[in-house]
């Protein structure tokens, strides 16, 4: 089949490094391309790791808040697999002279002690770099430099910094009122990433300083964090708690609270309306429009990790009797979508519309690794913002009749393909996938 899909909205290819953001990464060489920065990839320790404690020292006063971060992502920041498998790569290509880039986030008590290092092993780690993104490597931030590339000011000295005017005193810790804890920037310093070469990863919040949200003055803590009422210590008194699950589109443990989060979250973020005509001549080219909108305030759909996510457009046609004649956006026998990456398939659907985003290396040929990639080129779809896709479909073949046509924006965290490359072979096959808006339409071939 010839069929083509054409962008009716402005969807060619958006450079990622229009709107806010670093110039270039702020990275220095050592000398023998050893890849350091001074405030997040100091070439030599600033910091003793030994000085911060782990969240089971916090566990006695503020129990609800270890529990909920134990199932969030940002616990399982240096443990995850997936992550464990690609800084191996990155170890093998750049013989461990970049081997702070990558964790500079993930464990910046790791990296600024100098437990992570050039040819550091995840095995020696200690138990405090093990947490990666735990209670201290936020509530030690005393200052945000930079809101990417891990630009936090750490200082585990500090009196204890959070959104309390009046903490009540404890024996275990001083208490200060920081108001980077209801700011978007103390997320922004890990959440925006850019590589040593400048190209920009992830930046939910360079997406969020030109959103709606932002506008109304609400930040990620709004959506990502929200509260109730309750103790902020073991008989302490009734305050606004904030969720420490972090809920975001992954669950590492599977947690059911977590996930029932996760699909709340994911609901009434994104719309599709079905353009089509009411007859169409047989012979001729059924032109299919699905407009797609991004409901969220906050930023992109998707934001973060877009050139790992996958969402896409499944389109079927079917006759009256339910046989599909035409079909994009569904999966094939690996569970991946028939493009590129496929396994088995990788022209089998040439009209695949998807709104992530992709690496481009200096030949000019896709790639998956940010540290091969010269272009990352991105079609999400900015806040409360749309984008129109069209399809052609041939209908030579097809009977007089009614037919009707589907649409649905389906959303997973990670492609089989790339989890099974990494040998994540039962991540592979549990990837959940999630529907956030369907739409359908009748048509008359005649
Ligand atoms: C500037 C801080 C920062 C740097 C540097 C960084 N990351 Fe991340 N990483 C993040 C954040 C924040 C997320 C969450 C984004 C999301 O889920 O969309 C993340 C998510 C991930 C995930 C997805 C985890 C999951 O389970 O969903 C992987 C894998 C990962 N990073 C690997 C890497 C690799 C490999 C590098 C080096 C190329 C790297 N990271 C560099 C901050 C960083
Ligand atoms: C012995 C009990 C105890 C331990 C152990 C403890 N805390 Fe606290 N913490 C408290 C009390 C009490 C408050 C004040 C609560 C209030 O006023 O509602 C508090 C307040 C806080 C605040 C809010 C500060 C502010 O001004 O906004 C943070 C953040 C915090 N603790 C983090 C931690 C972390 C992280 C740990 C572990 C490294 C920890 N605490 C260990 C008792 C404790
Ligand atoms: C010290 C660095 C750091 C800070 C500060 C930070 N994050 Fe993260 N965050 C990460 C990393 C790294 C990940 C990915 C962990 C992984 O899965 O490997 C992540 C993951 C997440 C996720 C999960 C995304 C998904 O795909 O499920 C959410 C949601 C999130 N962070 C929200 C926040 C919010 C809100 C703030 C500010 C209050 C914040 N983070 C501050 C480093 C950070
Ligand atoms: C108005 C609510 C809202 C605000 C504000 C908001 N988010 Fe989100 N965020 C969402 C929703 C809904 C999703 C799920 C859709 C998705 O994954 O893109 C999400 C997803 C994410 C993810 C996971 C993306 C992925 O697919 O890997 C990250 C990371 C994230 N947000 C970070 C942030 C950061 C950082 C900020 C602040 C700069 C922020 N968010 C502000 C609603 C919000
Ligand atoms: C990614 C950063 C981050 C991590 C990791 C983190 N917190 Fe927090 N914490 C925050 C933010 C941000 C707030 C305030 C949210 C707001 O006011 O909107 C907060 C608030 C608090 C408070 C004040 C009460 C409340 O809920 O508002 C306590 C106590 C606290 N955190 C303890 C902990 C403990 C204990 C851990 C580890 C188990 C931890 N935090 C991990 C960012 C973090």
């Amino acid at each position: 089949m010839t069929l083509c899909w054409l962008v009716l909205a402005a969807c060619d290819s958006e450079d990622t490094g229009d709107t806010a953001g670093p110039d270039s990464a702020d990275t220095a060489d050592s000398g023998d391309g050893t890849v350091t920065d001074p405030l997040s990839m100091p070439a030599t320790p600033t910091l003793d790791a030994g000085d911060f404690p782990t969240s089971d020292t916090c566990a006695e006063c503020h129990p609800d808040h270890v529990a909920e971060w134990a199932v969030s992502t940002h616990a399982y920041a240096i443990v995850d697999p997936v992550f464990q498998a690609l800084v191996g790569l990155r170890q093998g290509h750049a013989d461990g002279r970049e081997d702070r880039v990558c964790t500079q986030c993930h464990s910046a008590i790791g990296v600024r002690s100098g437990e992570i290092g050039p040819g550091f092993s995840f095995s020696a780690l200690s138990p405090v770099v093990q947490e990666g993104v735990t209670c201290v490597a936020c509530h030690t931030v005393t200052d945000v430099q930079r809101p990417y590339n891990s630009g936090h000011v750490l200082d585990p000295g500090a009196p204890m910094q959070g959104p309390i005017a009046d903490a009540a005193s404890t024996t275990a810790h001083l208490s200060a009122y920081s108001d980077l804890f209801d700011d978007a920037e103390l997320c922004g310093g890990c959440h925006d990433v850019t590589e040593p070469t400048g190209l920009e990863l992830e930046r939910p919040y360079a997406e969020w300083l030109q959103s709606p949200s932002q506008a109304e003055g609400t930040p990620c803590q709004g959506c990502h964090m929200t509260s109730t009422r309750g103790p902020a210590a073991t008989g302490g008194p009734e305050r606004d708690r904030h969720d420490h699950r972090f809920v975001g589109l992954d669950n590492p443990t599977g947690d059911p609270e977590l996930q029932a989060r996760v699909e709340a979250l994911l609901t009434d973020i994104a719309a599709v309306d079905l353009i089509v005509p009411a007859s169409s001549p047989v012979g001729e080219r059924l032109v299919v429009t699905a407009d797609v909108h991004n409901l969220i305030d906050g930023h992109n759909l998707p934001t973060g990790s877009t050139f790992i996510r996958e969402l896409w457009v499944e389109l079927l046609v079917a006759d009256d009797a339910g046989t599909i004649v035409y079909a994009s956006g569904t999966l094939g026998v690996e569970g991946d979508l028939r493009g590129y990456w496929s396994p088995s398939d990788p022209y089998g659907d040439p009209d695949l519309v998807t709104f992530g985003s992709a690496f481009v290396d200096a030949w000019g040929e896709p790639t998956l690794f940010p540290w091969l990639a010269s272009e990352h080129w991105s079609a999400a779809i900015p806040p409360q913002y749309h984008r129109a896709v069209s399809w052609m479909v041939p209908t030579d073949t097809l009977a007089e009749g009614t037919y009707t046509v589907s649409a649905r924006l389906r959303l997973r965290p990670f492609p089989p393909f790339l989890l099974r490359a990494l040998g994540q072979n039962a991540a592979a096959d549990a990837q959940p996938i999630y529907d956030l808006a369907s739409a359908d339409a009748v048509v008359e071939l005649r």
